[in-house]
């Protein structure tokens, strides 16, 4: 079997690895990949988002199932023309990926479907005056989000009404997120606790991987601006069973039922950010694709066969796939360049890899990386690495982690000392 994974990330690093612990010993090749991906597959330099390329690479090598890594060709309809080609693809078509394209479509659809979410508002540019009289009868904290795909920058919580009225201009006057920014939704703030729940569904069953938590701001004690995410954990202790049945039945169900019933069965990876409250669970924001990072933690605790698992995703079957008990915990830890999530330093050499990776347990995912093993490493973007450990519990899956880090070395090398501390003080172990 091919298996093409379509992105350039730690993350699409992560599902080619899990690929290739398959007892199938699949054919394995990345578009474009990044030189971790080369370790274990075929780099083809094809970029994600160019959907006519990815579909001449499909037809010309024969690829037989494809996994989509990041949110853009699946927004931009590389699921349905693989669909149209017959060509199992692990991703939803564009209809069913507005769940994360358009917050304005989500909102909606949640509303539809009774599924829990913040109450909220939407705007056009043409309705900025009803969107500032909204803010003020509400009053902070509140949530302003463009509504379109905005590189994870695109919510704004705001603790005054200032705050929120120089976000409408931002979004709504000045373009600050070009077309993404054409809706704007105003919602609630929920109080709570945030943890992400990965769900692998072909259209009517899902298997859910374990539940993981990000760090988003660049600085410890969760400071600093938001960024892709410095560093996961899996699984999240404030995710309890209960917590997990009722998000199963009151909203990853209802959303695959949803989307069925408005004609999209939703195939591929639903990402359901949650925030958990008094409340109970209550959906921040949906996304069509795996975390990153928490893809780096959460398929290194899947113990079953990952092309099994895709390619049922892909074809159906889930409901039958026998998957093994989840154990143990992992976290990860992203190293990032000075200067990120602003513009970033790059071209400084990387040392300590091989050491990191060469520790039990420790898995070293690349990023913002380029050159190759030979000529030697050097950084290349803002997240560069990300290092990625599985252990009997978080705690002893965080020292390994940050044991792999200690290995690693790069000018102006950043990354977070305190990932995990939240779930370690809830499981009583900080
Ligand atoms: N880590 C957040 C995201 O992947 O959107």
């Amino acid at each position: 079997m091919q298996i093409l994974v379509v992105g350039s990330g730690a993350r699409e690093h992560a599902i080619a690895r899990s690929l290739s612990a398959s007892p199938t010993h699949p054919r394995i090749l990345v578009a474009p990949g990044n030189p971790g991906t080369a370790s274990v597959a075929e780099n083809v330099p094809v970029r994600a988002d160019d959907v006519d390329g990815i579909m001449t690479l499909v037809a010309g090598r024969g690829i037989d199932l494809v996994i989509v890594g990041p949110e853009l060709p699946l927004v931009l309809g590389l699921a349905d023309r693989l669909e149209a080609a017959g060509v199992p693809v692990v991703g939803p078509t564009a209809a069913a990926a507005r769940l994360e394209g358009s917050k304005a479509f989500a909102k909606a659809f949640m509303d539809r479907h009774a599924i829990p979410t913040a109450a909220y508002r939407t705007f056009t540019a043409g309705q900025h005056h009803e969107a500032i009289a909204f803010v003020e009868s509400e009053g902070a904290p509140i949530v302003v989000k463009a509504s379109g795909l905005a590189a994870g920058k695109g919510a704004i919580v705001c603790d005054t009404v200032g705050e929120a009225l120089d976000a409408l201009n931002a979004i709504l006057r000045d373009g600050a997120f070009g077309g993404a920014g054409d809706f704007v939704v105003v919602e609630s703030f929920m109080k709570g606790e945030e943890a992400s729940l990965f769900a692998i569904c072909d259209g009517n069953d899902y298997v859910l991987l374990a539940s993981a938590q990000d760090h988003k701001r660049i600085g410890e004690d969760d400071t600093g601006p938001n960024t892709g995410g410095m560093g996961a954990y899996a699984p999240a202790p404030i995710v309890t069973d209960e917590i997990e049945r009722i998000a199963r039945k009151a909203i990853i169900e209802p959303t695959l039922a949803g989307m069925r019933a408005e004609g999209s069965p939703y195939r591929g990876v639903l990402y359901v950010g949650l925030m958990i409250g008094e409340e109970g669970p209550r959906v921040v924001e949906y996304n069509c694709r795996l975390g990153d990072p928490e893809a780096q933690v959460v398929l290194p605790l899947f113990h079953g066969d990952a092309v099994e698992l895709f390619l049922r995703a892909a074809t159906g079957g889930l409901g039958t796939m026998s998957v093994p008990a989840a154990r143990g915990a992992a976290a990860c830890v992203v190293l990032a360049s000075a200067g990120y999530p602003g513009p970033c330093e790059k071209g400084h050499p990387i040392t300590g890899l091989d050491r990191a990776d060469a520790l039990d347990g420790v898995h070293v995912f690349h990023a913002g990386t380029s050159g190759g093993a030979g000529s030697g490493y050097v950084t290349s973007g803002g997240r560069v690495l990300t290092v990625s450990a599985v252990g009997d519990s978080l705690g002893e899956a965080l020292a390994l982690a940050y044991r792999g880090v200690d290995e690693v070395a790069f000018d102006g090398m950043q990354y977070r000392r305190d990932i995990g501390r939240k779930g370690l003080e809830r499981l009583g172990e900080a």
